[in-house]
């Protein structure tokens, strides 16, 4: 552990208000992600975060890095401020998102129902109705200021609808809203304060004011009155003081984030206007570019919490007390975690993956009802205003460290060639909304096979580019893709074999520029005991043919920093390993390859290897008696590999990674990375799991969930809609009820006697103890 020098210069400056930071988050802290990702802001007094799996890690462990902060002024405010604000009696407390363990979490259960996707559907045709009324307004007019007459009003509307709050005076919550924000994340200057607290204090006894008389009809439709209701049954979980404090911020939580996710996303794809286009021919994107527009530029540009006892993070310390500014806009542009995260890629098959909805126990409860009114909003500006453009302006944001959106979104276009003026048809939806995460349909990249040769006895080496002419992501040595193997319903990961270009340095540019690929190259090896994935690919694919495809993406990701590496490949093994020892010799870091296998004829790209590294492979082939000796090699090693001094990556059969492992025990932690044949499938452990049968009553069905899948997905397998945000036990999203049989409890949201109750279980990562359950489903 490292104590970080407390001042920096770049982190000197950093100022979360300025211009810069407004533009564009990531940008303007990419140095911190590329050399000081814990930062302590002196003009803040907060330590900033901005790599992605920091940011996770904050998130997933709710104890140490508490959000009671989450809402606190970022700015003290002057007594003259203050005093005005308690002229209104405000006092903004505990809601969810700034409640610690462990009301929080039975709150949130308490109060979850109304999110579940049947009942979120019910506003979907409220939504539809509302946009495309506004988009009527203005389609003849050729020019609009969609935050001002659509973006902005409609999810207000929407919030307001969800909440059960009475459609009211719109402006007024438009300024009260804006107050609110400048309040809790901005720096308004010492004039500007009373102003705002005197608007943030209206906006407090209107939000009182309005509960009240919500309190008189509490059987009518509407998130708040669910909770007066659930008050009566549980008055200690759900009090006075979270209903008063939820009035207020719920109209901001499910209003301001949503406006600003659709200016943002609108911005972003009429900026690329070729992915714009994209969309607008074929709607069914649109599901997952609203997930790559939440992750490219998220509404949410940084999140906070504060430690409850001396922690690090990153690497660096922190003592108790520490405020914690997440940069997640920041971590959603991390290399480390997105291949290729400044390209805008709706086919990006880990987009929902972003941090911009937050993570674990606090994860956005409404993200299902925004991600429902970004579809809307985007299909019908795709399909009645394709040929709108943005119009030439500079865009302003109000400053503040969290809720980011352009104040003004000016676009233009020729009412002459509206579609509907020609085809009335295109009113008609074309796509169904979908309600939760994007599936793997929604984010599949169509690719073209351009070359199929023989790369060995038995291996295919197939080179495919992109169908229908899009940029492909650039990628990372040891990153894959998943091949759907047609409708055999069999998904297989292969290794990219190849290289992605070599950075260029434009005449004049200081920057270098890095191309995109103009393809991917796999090989795949004809196993003797095919599960049907590589006979499919030897016996169906050929030239001309369009496969589908996602990724790609890296779970075996070469360090930062590396003095010398030695990558050992057995047999097929070779392919993610070519792509690494190419990418170390570009960049001039010491290898060596070590490719072991039976007869040279069935070893691939075995003469291309010799060719391109030389004296840097070695060919164990035991067909020439040159079997490898790998305990002999780590022996070798074993020195060197103690001390640190080297880095070893492998992929191969099972025997040669446990020769590895065993002579690489006493190596550090981290220099040592094994990729396996088969995928061990999230974090369940096949050796040590047992398979079990679920029954479930409601629809006298059985089903068998194997060792290596989770009880949540072969109930999302079996076409089960179960909602799940964090999928590591941590949020109580994938609660179900269990009937009969024991539970092995793995989560951290229920609580003891809630265990012992025996009537509900977290389907992410909870099993059976004996070998059956029953499910009230
Ligand atoms: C929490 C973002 C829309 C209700 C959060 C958090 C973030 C966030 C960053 C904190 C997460 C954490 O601490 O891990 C967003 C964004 C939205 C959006 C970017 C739109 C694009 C909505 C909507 C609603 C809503 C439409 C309500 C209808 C909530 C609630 C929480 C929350 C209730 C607190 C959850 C808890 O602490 O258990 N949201 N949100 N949000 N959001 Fe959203
Ligand atoms: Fe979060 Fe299961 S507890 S998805």
């Amino acid at each position: 552990m490292t104590t970080a020098c407390p001042i920096s210069s770049p982190a000197d400056e950093f100022d979360p208000f300025g211009d810069g930071y407004q533009q564009d988050p990531p940008a303007y802290v990419a140095w911190s992600r590329e050399s000081e990702p814990v930062f302590y802001s002196p003009k803040l007094d907060y330590w900033v975060v901005t790599r992605y799996e920091d940011i996770k890690a904050i998130f997933r462990d709710n104890l140490t890095f508490s959000p009671a902060v989450a809402l606190e002024k970022i700015t003290p405010t002057s007594q003259e401020a203050n005093d005005v604000l308690a002229s209104y009696d405000y006092g903004m407390n505990r809601t969810l998102v700034n409640e610690d363990e462990p009301a929080h979490m039975e709150r949130r259960r308490a109060l979850m129902e109304p999110f579940d996707p049947e009942h979120l559907a019910h506003h979907e045709p409220m939504v539809r109705a509302l946009v495309r009324e506004y988009v009527d307004a203005f389609i003849d007019d050729g020019r609009a200021d969609l935050v001002n007459q659509m973006f902005w009003e409609i999810p207000l509307t929407v919030a307001l609808e969800f909440l059960g709050v009475p459609d009211d005076d719109k402006p007024k919550l438009r300024e009260y809203s804006v107050a609110h924000t400048v309040n809790t994340w901005g720096r308004p200057e010492p004039e500007e304060q009373v102003a705002v607290a005197h608007a943030v204090g209206n906006f407090w006894q209107y939000a009182g004011g309005v509960l009240e008389r919500m309190r008189e009809r509490p059987d009518d439709h509407g998130w708040m009155q669910y909770g007066i209701r659930m008050q009566r049954e549980l008055p200690e979980v759900v009090t006075d003081s979270y209903l008063h404090s939820m009035m207020m911020a719920g109209i901001v939580a499910a209003h301001e984030t949503t406006a600003n996710g659709i200016a943002n996303a609108v911005k972003l794809l009429l900026e690329n206007r070729e992915i714009w286009e994209q969309v607008c021919a074929d709607p069914t994107l649109i599901p997952n570019a609203v997930e790559e527009c939440l992750r490219h530029n998220g509404s949410q540009a940084a999140w906070r919490r504060i430690t409850t006892t001396p922690t690090e993070v990153g690497g660096v310390s922190l003592p108790e007390g520490a405020r914690i500014l997440m940069v997640s806009s920041s971590g959603n542009h991390d290399t480390r975690r997105f291949e290729d995260p400044e390209l805008v890629d709706v086919r990006r098959d880990d987009a929902a993956d972003h941090l911009t909805f937050g993570y674990g126990a606090h994860q956005c409860l409404g993200k299902n009802l925004a991600r429902m009114e970004m579809q809307i909003f985007l299909e019908e500006l795709t399909g009645r205003l394709p040929h709108m453009r943005l119009a030439a302006q500079e865009f302003s944001y109000v400053p503040n460290t969290s809720f980011r959106g352009p104040e003004h979104l000016w676009v233009e276009w020729d009412p002459a060639d509206n579609p509907e003026r020609r085809d009335p048809c295109v009113l008609r939806p074309r796509v169904e909304v979908n309600i939760g995460e994007p599936t793997a349909a929604h984010h599949s990249r169509p690719m073209r096979v351009v070359r199929v040769v023989d790369a060995a006895d038995d291996v295919r080496h197939i080179t495919l580019v992109s169908d229908d002419g899009t940029a492909l992501p650039t990628f990372t040595p040891g990153s894959h893709i998943d091949v759907e193997c047609a409708d055999s319903g069999i998904v297989r990961q292969y290794s990219l074999c190849g290289s992605p270009p070599a950075p260029v340095q434009p005449a004049g540019c200081p920057v270098p520029h890095t191309p995109r690929p103009q393809e991917y190259e796999i090989a795949v090896l004809r196993e003797q005991e095919s599960r049907g994935g590589s006979d499919w690919v030897h016996d169906h694919v050929h030239e001309g043919d369009v496969l589908t495809v996602r990724g790609p993406r890296n779970h075996f990701r070469l360090p930062e920093q590396a003095q010398r590496y030695v990558f050992v490949a057995g047999g097929i093994g070779i392919t993610p390993i070519r792509a690494m020892a190419a990418h170390a010799a570009r960049e001039g870091v010491a290898y060596e390859i070590h490719y072991l296998g039976r007869e040279r004829a069935g070893m691939a790209f075995v003469d291309e290897l010799a060719t391109e590294h030389g004296e840097h492979l070695v060919v164990h082939c035991s067909g020439e008696g040159g079997r490898a000796d790998l305990h002999r090699l780590m022996a070798d090693l074993s020195d060197r590999g103690r001390a640190g001094d080297l880095h070893l990556y492998a992929c191969g059969p099972q025997r040669m990674i446990d020769d590895l492992t065993t002579g690489s025990a006493d190596w550090p932690e981290g220099t040592v990375v094994f990729e396996h044949f088969s995928s061990t499938l999230g974090e369940l452990d096949p050796e040590v799991e047992h398979e079990f049968t679920v029954h479930l009553a409601d629809s006298d069905v059985d089903l068998v969930v194997p060792r290596d899948r989770t009880l949540l997905q072969t109930l999302r397998d079996a076409g089960r809609a179960i909602p799940a945000n964090c999928r590591e036990g941590l949020c109580g999203t994938c609660e179900v009820p269990v009937l009969d049989g024991d539970v092995d409890h793995r989560d951290v949201v229920l609580s003891g006697s809630e265990r012992r109750a025996g009537d509900r279980m977290m389907s992410c990562c909870s099993r059976a103890v004996g070998d059956r359950i029953v499910l009230g489903l």
